[in-house]
């Protein structure tokens, strides 16, 4: 049962208050910027205080009506910010999947006809109301699982239909932020097969343009066995013209030049950098490009994984992120990332959770807005199953997180989405301290 008392204090009236935190993990400052016994308010879904419980009733009025998330003693995090997934697509590819651990390689499956090929099959026969749903089930999973900003890219469709309707699908109504990417040069479709340059150039003259109101961001997927620097540099130079903002998928399968190619042209991302070198690092570095890590599909293709502690060392603005999707990293989850990041990166757990939160902020141009717990920010947050953060990566395979709160709102509770009857701010569970680190034990692994 929520507490609806009001409090008397000078002062915003509030009408969101998160109180019982045994460590409320801002993200403010150069560490993880933790308040033991931390507390904080929100009105119309910003914040409008952070600071310590003690403090909260002589400094904040709260309205009558006001919702008091109790967090009983666990630990609250900012909402994860998944900064690249490719969550929209018809069909999918366990089978794929078991022929690879078999020892059939990705660029076989893709060279018969499977892989990307595959997807973009399903995605085009589908319906703009059926890609809706099907985003919509993976987004309540993104969002129980603490992801309450995602990035969504296109390219599954790769006509200017198709890709328009994977967008639209993308911006379908939910509790998690999205930002939408135009990823028409992921591939070169099979009416192209053979002639990349012209599809490239459909992609630059036409579907460019054309997608600009229905994304804020443009990628390419420039590699070995993808798109040239040359093709690459063309699309972002028309995404530039149209006012897109920039991202890149770079060196992933080889050191094939998109990390300088995202300096080169101002990217506000480059994302995979599996290959990158201290050419590649210094300069990203150089240009203020923010690296982005995904852990997840090196797992799932048991490739190697990126330089991460080498992106640090030097000074590089590092996010991690799951990069859903079919084929390379099917995973909603950026608490198993975030695990896989401490394990075979070599993160520390306040490195990576910094990461999969304000990183991933910074590479959606959205440091404004969320990734941390600060005033003036949107209040979205989650409160753990654990009563301290270090818990997360160390526990694994299990969701931590027990409860969440997009805008000031409560859109998850113990574990489970609130339903549209309760408006999204349902009431909050009494309980005890304890209950919720003990929700993650009674509800076990749920991937
Ligand atoms: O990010 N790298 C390019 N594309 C995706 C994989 C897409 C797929 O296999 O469906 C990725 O890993
Ligand atoms: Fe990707």
């Amino acid at each position: 049962m929520a507490e609806r008392s009001a409090h008397a204090g000078s002062g915003a009236a509030c009408d969101f208050v998160l109180r019982g935190a045994s460590e409320l993990v801002t993200m403010r400052g150069p560490d993880l910027g933790v308040i033991e016994g931390g507390a904080l308010a929100a009105r119309d879904g910003r914040i409008v205080w952070v600071g310590e419980e003690r403090e909260l009733e002589r400094v904040v009025a709260m309205r009558d009506d006001a919702l008091v998330v109790d967090a009983e003693g666990a630990a609250v995090l900012p909402g994860f910010v998944d900064a690249h997934t490719h969550a929209v697509f018809a069909g999918e590819r366990a089978g794929e999947y078991g022929e690879r651990l078999a020892g059939v390689s990705y660029q076989e499956i893709l060279a018969r006809g499977g892989g990307i090929n595959a997807t973009v099959r399903a995605t085009r026969l589908a319906s703009g109301e059926e890609l809706a749903e099907l985003t919509r089930r993976r987004l309540d999973s993104f969002l129980v699982h603490g992801t309450t900003t995602l990035e969504i890219k296109s390219g599954y469709g790769l006509t200017l239909e198709d890709e328009r309707k994977m967008l639209r699908a993308a911006a379908l109504p939910h509790a998690t932020r999205r930002v939408r990417t135009m990823l028409a040069a992921h591939f070169t479709p099979p009416e192209y097969a053979g002639d990349d340059d012209a599809f490239i150039d459909l992609v630059a003259r036409e579907m460019v343009p054309a997608l600009r109101d229905e994304a804020e961001y443009c990628d390419v997927f420039c590699d070995e066995g993808a798109f040239t620097v040359e093709q690459s540099r063309r699309v972002l130079e028309a995404a530039t013209a149209a006012g897109y903002g920039l991202r890149i998928h770079a060196d992933e399968l080889a050191r094939s030049g998109g990390s300088l190619l995202a300096a080169e042209m101002g990217c506000v991302s480059a994302d995979h950098l599996v290959h990158a070198g201290e050419r590649e690092i210094a300069a990203l570095r150089a240009a203020g490009v923010v690296a982005v890590l995904l852990p997840g599909t090196s797992y799932t293709l048991h490739s190697a994984y990126a330089p991460a502690r080498a992106f640090v060392d030097a000074g590089v603005a590092i996010a991690l992120a799951s990069d859903f999707n079919p084929g390379t990293c099917y995973c909603e989850n950026l608490q198993a990332i975030v695990s896989l990041a401490c394990q075979e990166m070599r993160l520390t757990p306040a490195e990576a959770l910094r990461a999969a939160t304000l990183g991933g902020a910074c590479a959606l141009g959205l440091q404004g807005e969320v990734g941390s717990l600060e005033a003036g920010k949107r209040c979205d947050l989650v409160v753990l199953a654990a009563q301290g953060y270090r818990e997360l990566p160390y526990h694994f395979g299990v969701n931590l997180v027990d409860a969440v709160v997009v805008d000031g709102k409560l859109v998850v509770s113990g574990g489970t989405p609130e339903t549209a009857e309760q408006g999204g701010r349902g009431e909050e569970r009494a309980g005890g301290i304890g209950d919720r680190a003990g929700a993650a034990r009674g509800r076990g692994a749920t991937s």
